[in-house]
């Protein structure tokens, strides 16, 4: 590939090369070469226990690789969690949570505690502001102002997803983790929230990677796909990973890749495909 100049190389938010990870003294995945540039738009997919999570995990520094390199923002794994936001895998809330939305997001710039708003007078007050600011830009961004004064367990799945994304945006990081931020959701919300997160990629210039089970709502906004399965991993660009070959060497399982006549391109027979959708919901 190219990016030779150093300049641009620099641009990489992420940089896996030959990585591996023990987990209880097994290896959960090894051989993971991957490239992720400031401002792409990248999928983390694969089977329940590929180790989608284990390697998001990897990228924050939470857990060292047994094997390889892996940079994250120019650096070490960790050492620019601030410039990160992340948003672990399917927090739900129930109908009795009170806390509400906005509580939520101002959660993401205090680090992470329930409550303890900065008192508005003296010299916190210009800082309290600021933080008011900063949470009511972060709702605007996901188009939450409508419900973002209700409790969080009254939203809707749809909208607890974008509030949580808002909680992850409130720092203006300049990458975004989301482990499967669509899991749950039925699929004109994976459609927008998807959108949204691309919109947002492509409007700020942040790294998004995003880990999902179904592929083909998201096909048509990613830049970039890696893929895990069996211990391996597979990763590029749409066109170069999402082949009938390619994924059913990967599953082992007969996989087929359909093209409609406008060239979207479809996913038929993925085994983790939670709703079994045929090409009568192709999106484009
Ligand atoms: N602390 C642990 N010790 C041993 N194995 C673990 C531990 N945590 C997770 N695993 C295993 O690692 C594998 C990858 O898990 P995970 O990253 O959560 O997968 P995914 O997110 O793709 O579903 C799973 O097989 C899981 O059982
Ligand atoms: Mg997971």
């Amino acid at each position: 590939m190219g990016g030779a100049d150093p300049a641009e190389s620099a641009q990489w938010a992420v940089e896996m090369s030959d990585a591996a990870v023990r987990l209880g003294g097994s290896e959960i995945w090894s051989g993971v070469d991957f490239q992720a540039r400031e401002g792409e738009l990248v999928a983390v997919l694969g089977p329940n226990g590929a180790g989608k999570s284990t390697l998001l995990h990897v990228l924050l520094g939470l857990l060292a690789p047994s094997k390889g390199s892996v940079r994250v923002l120019g650096g070490a794994p960790g050492a620019h969690n601030e410039q990160i936001g992340y948003l672990p895998q399917r927090r739900v809330f129930d109908e009795t949570t009170r806390v509400r939305g906005v509580d939520l997001v101002r959660m993401g710039l205090d680090g992470s505690r329930w409550g303890v708003p900065l008192p508005a007078v003296g010299p916190w007050a210009s800082r309290a502001r600021a933080a008011r600011a900063r949470v009511q830009e972060a709702i605007g961004q996901v188009g939450a102002e409508e419900y973002a004064r209700r409790p969080i367990g009254e939203c809707s799945g749809g909208e607890q997803q974008r509030l949580l994304i808002a909680q992850a945006l409130v720092r203006r990081p300049r990458m975004l983790i989301l482990d499967e931020p669509l899991d749950g959701l039925d699929i004109p919300n994976q459609v927008a929230v998807t959108a949204l997160v691309q919109r947002i990629c492509r409007e700020q210039g942040v790294a998004v990677l995003l880990v999902a089970h179904d592929v083909n709502p998201l096909l048509p906004y990613l830049d970039r796909i890696l893929y895990l399965a069996g211990g391996k991993a597979l990763a590029g660009t749409p066109e170069q990973v999402i082949t009938g070959e390619t994924l059913s060497a990967l599953y082992g399982t007969p996989i087929e890749v359909l093209r409609t006549a406008d060239g979207r391109m479809v996913v038929v027979g993925h085994p983790e495909g939670h709703h079994a959708h045929g090409p009568r919901h192709v999106l484009g």
